[in-house]
């Protein structure tokens, strides 16, 4: 019988000893919660498809955000619903947009925590895309024009920090070059520097009511089978002066997650996207889970494979979880 000289259990017999050796360590400070922000003044709305999760109006926004801050989470993105859609995506560069509001207002009542802003169009277009139509295509540069005056005018608003999010070619750089001529060059850019065109955002579309009228995002966001394009992306976006990068969705991604880490030195953002959470909360509302060690071993997964920032529908109760 050989008997083993080498025994890893050694370390693993009690709650201290593996508090000791525990090579990764999910913490509060690692969470961006977002939320979803609505024109409505009638509270909160549920988003059937994602349990615990709301459109809120902005005076619930604000007691959100502060409930955020108090359980220590450092970070919150926000996401618009606004009154009026149209081509141009008006409202997401208009000074009494549903964003530009919603910053005001959580600025002028919580402190000691981050206002992020997710700069985008698909919320607030008619035709639910992520930027100027022409000839039923993604107009690159029209977009850029103005995803530069949203970004800018979010800037105004308040935002601690602005979260292109569009996959449109040279949006960090034309983001970057017009915040700097308004007065904003302290202002950090979380680039949405690789994201997929990925079925888990089904959700998400729901709860800012945002799915393409027609056609879908695959001329822009990429191919769930590439990774050699992920790394040309991050660098593009490195040298457009991203500040920090965002690999989404996570938990299908965890391997383009290690290759951005170990390739480049910025801080680098998962996001654990609405579908990542809706499955976690199917499963457990049907009990064929259990939600907390599911959820806290989902978080240390993606923050194991190279994450240090994770952006999570889960973030109060893990925050909760943890202290
Ligand atoms: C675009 C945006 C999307 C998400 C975040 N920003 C949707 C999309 O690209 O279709 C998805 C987030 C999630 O699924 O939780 N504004």
């Amino acid at each position: 019988m050989f008997t083993p000289f080498n025994r890893p259990r050694r370390l693993r017999g009690t709650t201290e000893i593996r508090r000791m050796v525990r090579e990764t360590n999910l913490s509060v400070d690692d969470f961006i919660y977002p939320l979803f922000v609505t024109y409505r003044k009638d509270g909160k709305t549920p988003i059937a498809s994602m349990p615990g999760q709301f459109q809120l109006s902005i005076d619930l926004l604000v007691a959100e955000v502060q409930e955020a801050q108090s359980l220590g989470i450092p970070a919150v993105i926000l996401f618009g619903l606004p009154e009026s859609k149209d081509a141009m995506g008006s409202d997401s560069y208009d000074e009494n947009g549903i964003i530009q509001k919603a910053v005001r207002a959580v600025k002028e009542s919580v402190s000691d925590i981050l206002v992020i802003t997710d700069v985008c169009f698909c919320e607030y277009t008619d035709h639910g895309h992520c930027g100027m139509i022409t000839d039923n295509y993604l107009d690159n540069d029209a977009t850029l024009e103005l995803l530069v005056r949203q970004a800018v005018s979010h800037a105004r608003a308040g935002a601690d920090m602005l979260a292109p999010s569009g996959m449109i070619d040279g949006m960090v750089g034309a983001i970057r070059e017009g915040l700097d001529e308004s007065g904003f060059e302290k202002m950090p850019i979380l680039s949405y520097a690789v994201k997929y065109a990925s079925g888990f955002y089904g959700p998400f579309r729901d709860a800012v009511e945002s799915s393409p009228q027609s056609g879908d995002r695959k001329t822009h966001q990429m191919d769930p089978a590439n990774v050699a394009e992920a790394l040309k992306e991050a660098a593009l976006d490195v040298e457009e002066g991203a500040d920090i990068l965002m690999v989404k969705p996570a938990l299908s991604y965890l391997d383009v997650i290690r290759r951005i880490k170990e390739r480049f030195e910025l801080p680098l953002a998962a996001y654990n996207v609405s579908g990542e959470y809706s499955m976690v909360k199917a499963a457990a509302a049907n009990g064929w889970i259990d939600e907390r060690s599911v959820t806290l071993e989902i978080l240390t997964s993606i923050k194991r494979a190279g994450a240090d920032l994770i952006l999570t529908y889960h973030a109060k109760d893990a925050a909760k979880w943890l202290s």
